[in-house]
């Protein structure tokens, strides 16, 4: 094992402006780490102490979309040149001779906020030319293999090798585990598009957040959306088999109010009457309030006993980034009425904002894993899935009974 592993450094990329907000988190954590250099949508730092099981080793982040250990960067003019520098980098000599490497992921830093003047994290032309290059120069034979559009996801439970173009002619080397589901993807986006029928960008975030969180919804259930005007986010929930209640005293899309399986109570939150909430088992909110107020308003339906919310995927709008320190008092209070498995991230299709998702357990993913399992048996035997049923009092909670 060679002195360089594991690497000393770490980096993590975020949305541009959310530097601060992570610098803060990673001061506040439990990982003793240093600020070692920063631009916009990318930081790294210097660790005080050596990590001991680097593959389990994760950064505590909700504001870090990607992060890993830090290999080293390399500048210069030329992609050709940069390859070249990149596959002889000594940090990159030791973990390509240390460690079995499934793949590698090449993007650039964000340029600008997400939704901003068009811009949306993802691949650029630029990052897609340097992984050309980069690979055609690969010094060990599965990488030399560009992958093949729609770019599948890496291999779970491996190493990665990241190179995150900073600059066009300053790359930074790095390498994460792909130990968790968005670790697969290059920066940790997900390869989403806004569809033509999308009636807000919406849509995405609400796509991302249901991918991410992989809640265990099944067809048929009944989410209600607080703020759901004009409907891209309610659209996706259709689209997972939601049957979807929209509380918003804004029109709503006619693409949206012509769906069978949505209906839209034209109401603030607060206003809405709790009998209209009988049956609900999955809360989504995206209300351009402060955070507290969307919770005041969640909390409202928590505790009502004709609902019986499994989970929640909330937006938190964070007007002023100073709001990202309350955070942890944010998930504090989630897990105040009886939400044990509380998760935030700052996602890539997130603006200003962060994703909250909340289940009341964690059993309630076993259970859903179980459900696939038994999903594909059945389906292999060429029965069909079980029809949507929309039972007029609450159904058990069936992740309660997994635990
Ligand atoms: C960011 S937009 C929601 C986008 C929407 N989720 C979509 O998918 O298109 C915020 C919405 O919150 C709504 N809103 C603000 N305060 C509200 C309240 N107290 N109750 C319900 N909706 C509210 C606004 O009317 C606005 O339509």
């Amino acid at each position: 094992m060679s002195t360089n592993w594991p690497p000393k450094f770490l980096f993590a990329v975020c949305q541009c402006g959310a530097e601060q907000a992570l610098k803060h988190e990673v001061a506040a954590g439990p990982i003793d780490a240093s600020l070692a250099f920063s631009r916009p949508g990318f930081v790294t730092f210097k660790l005080k102490d050596e990590i001991n099981e680097p593959e389990q080793f994760q950064l505590p982040s909700t504001f870090a979309r990607a992060s890993g250990f830090s290999l080293g960067k390399v500048s210069g003019e030329s992609a050709q040149d940069l390859a070249q520098l990149s596959w002889q980098l000594p940090g990159v000599e030791a973990f390509l001779a240390d460690q079995s490497i499934v793949d590698l992921h090449v993007w650039q830093r964000d340029t600008a906020v997400p939704g901003v003047r068009g811009f949306e994290p993802g691949p650029t032309a630029l990052s897609l030319t340097i992984e050309r290059v980069l690979r055609e120069q690969a010094p060990v034979e599965p990488l030399r293999t560009m992958p093949t559009a729609p770019r599948p996801p890496s291999r779970r439970n491996r190493w990665v090798l990241d190179v995150v173009v900073v600059e066009p002619g300053e790359w930074w080397l790095g390498c994460n585990h792909t130990t968790r589901r968005l670790d697969c993807y290059p920066g940790g986006v997900l390869p989403l598009e806004l569809p033509d029928h999308a009636v807000s960008r919406a849509y995405l975030k609400m796509q991302e957040a249901l991918q991410w969180s992989a809640l265990p919804i099944a067809r048929g259930e009944l989410c209600v959306e607080l703020g759901c005007a004009p409907g891209g986010a309610s659209q996706a929930l259709l689209e997972h088999g939601l049957r979807v209640l929209g509380v918003d005293p804004a029109e709503v899309d006619p693409v949206v109010l012509a769906e069978e399986q949505f209906t839209h109570i034209r109401r603030r939150s607060t206003e809405v009457r709790r009998k209209q909430l009988r049956g609900v088992q999955w809360l989504a909110a995206d209300m351009n309030v402060a955070p507290n107020y969307t919770l005041d308003a969640v909390e409202e339906i928590v505790g009502n006993e004709l609902a019986n919310v499994r989970g929640m995927i909330l937006t938190l709008k964070l007007a002023d980034w100073k709001l990202a320190n309350e955070l942890p008092k944010l998930v504090e209070r989630v897990r105040g009425w009886g939400y044990r498995d509380v998760r935030t991230r700052q996602l890539a299709f997130n603006r200003q904002e962060v994703c909250l998702v909340a289940l009341r357990s964690r059993g309630q993913r076993r259970v859903k894993r179980i459900g696939r399992r038994m999903l594909r048996r059945d389906s292999t035997h060429g029965s069909k899935l079980v029809e949507p049923h929309f039972p007029t009092s609450p159904p058990p909670d069936r992740g309660e009974e997994a635990e």
